[in-house]
């Protein structure tokens, strides 16, 4: 039976929170703070960060107000585009590291495969792993092909691959790529950014099994056996878009939820992304 405190076991034996909190767009300090505090309060107990989010500081400071064991929490962080690079890559980690104030992460992401340096990248991440400076090794907005890629290469396999995945784009092909070859995969921008909550077949489920749209969306994520990161700031929101494991949703209701699929993106598509625009340059 699925629980807040359910895990996925990775490829090496570690257990990965199968829910947790993103963390993007939260910009405002005090907020951010109050809302990852909020999250573990609520029972949430992995965060998803990056360094271009630019709260790194923030997540290391709701880990020691929350008072929790650090042991007991899972934390994700990515390696930004322009920090890609073998020895660039370790360069930045130990910079999250410090703003963080914490001596390891769980995870450590190449954010998207930036074409000449993704490869170096996933090596320095190797290392990190071989230095146990991180528990388990990953990848996001990685398609197939940079999967084969980095596979031919590699001592250790990437154990996580975080891609947009939401009922407007279901990423049939690549999560099943994804699952034959034991990787989990985490679903970023689970809600569609928020857009996939009005969508008549969502509103019409939340009113039959008396919940919120985003819950219903939430556990069709965790029935379908990925990871999910909802973001929100707003406390209330917070709280209930984790009182997703009181209910199950019918093996029709899943499959409605599936044929919602447009193929739509509220992100750029990887092998398309404008590496070179200076609004995604730090
Ligand atoms: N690897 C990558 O390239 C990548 C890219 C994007 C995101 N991510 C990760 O994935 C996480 C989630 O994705 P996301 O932040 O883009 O989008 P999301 O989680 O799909 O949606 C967040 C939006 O939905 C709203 N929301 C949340 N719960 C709600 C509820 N119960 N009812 C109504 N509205 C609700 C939030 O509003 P409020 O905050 O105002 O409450 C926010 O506007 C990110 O935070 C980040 O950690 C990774």
């Amino acid at each position: 039976m699925l629980q807040i405190d359910s895990t996925k076991t990775l490829l090496n034996g570690i257990e990965m929170p199968r829910f947790g909190l993103g963390v993007y767009k939260m910009t405002d300090s005090k907020q951010a703070v109050e809302a990852m505090t909020t999250a573990l309060r609520a029972g949430y107990r992995a965060i998803d960060t990056a360094s271009f989010y630019n709260n790194e500081r923030e997540v290391g400071e709701a880990i020691r107000e929350s008072g929790m064991n650090r042991q007991d929490l899972f934390i994700t962080s990515k390696v930004w585009n322009n920090d890609q690079g073998y020895d660039e890559t370790l360069r930045a980690f130990e910079k999250s590291l410090q703003l963080m104030e914490v001596d390891y992460l769980d995870l450590y992401l190449t954010h998207w495969p930036k074409p000449d340096t993704y490869q170096d990248t996933y090596r320095a991440i190797e290392r990190l792993y071989d230095e146990k400076l991180i528990r388990a090794t990953g990848v996001s907005n990685h398609e197939q092909h940079h999967l084969e890629t980095l596979f031919a290469k590699a001592n250790v396999k990437p154990m996580v691959n975080q891609i947009e995945h939401h009922p407007y784009l279901t990423q049939v092909a690549l999560r099943e790529f994804c699952q034959s070859e034991n990787m989990a995969v985490t679903a970023w921008s689970p809600l569609g950014r928020g857009r996939a909550l009005e969508d008549p077949v969502i509103v019409k489920l939340a009113e039959k099994y008396r919940k919120t749209p985003a819950q219903i969306i939430i556990r069709w994520h965790l029935q379908n056996d990925t990871v999910v990161i909802p973001k929100s700031v707003t406390p209330s929101r917070i709280e209930s878009n984790a009182r997703v494991f009181d209910f199950e949703l019918e093996q029709l209701d899943m499959h409605m939820i599936d044929t919602l699929n447009r193929d739509e993106r509220t992100g750029n598509h990887p092998d398309t992304f404008p590496y070179d625009d200076p609004r995604y340059n730090r």
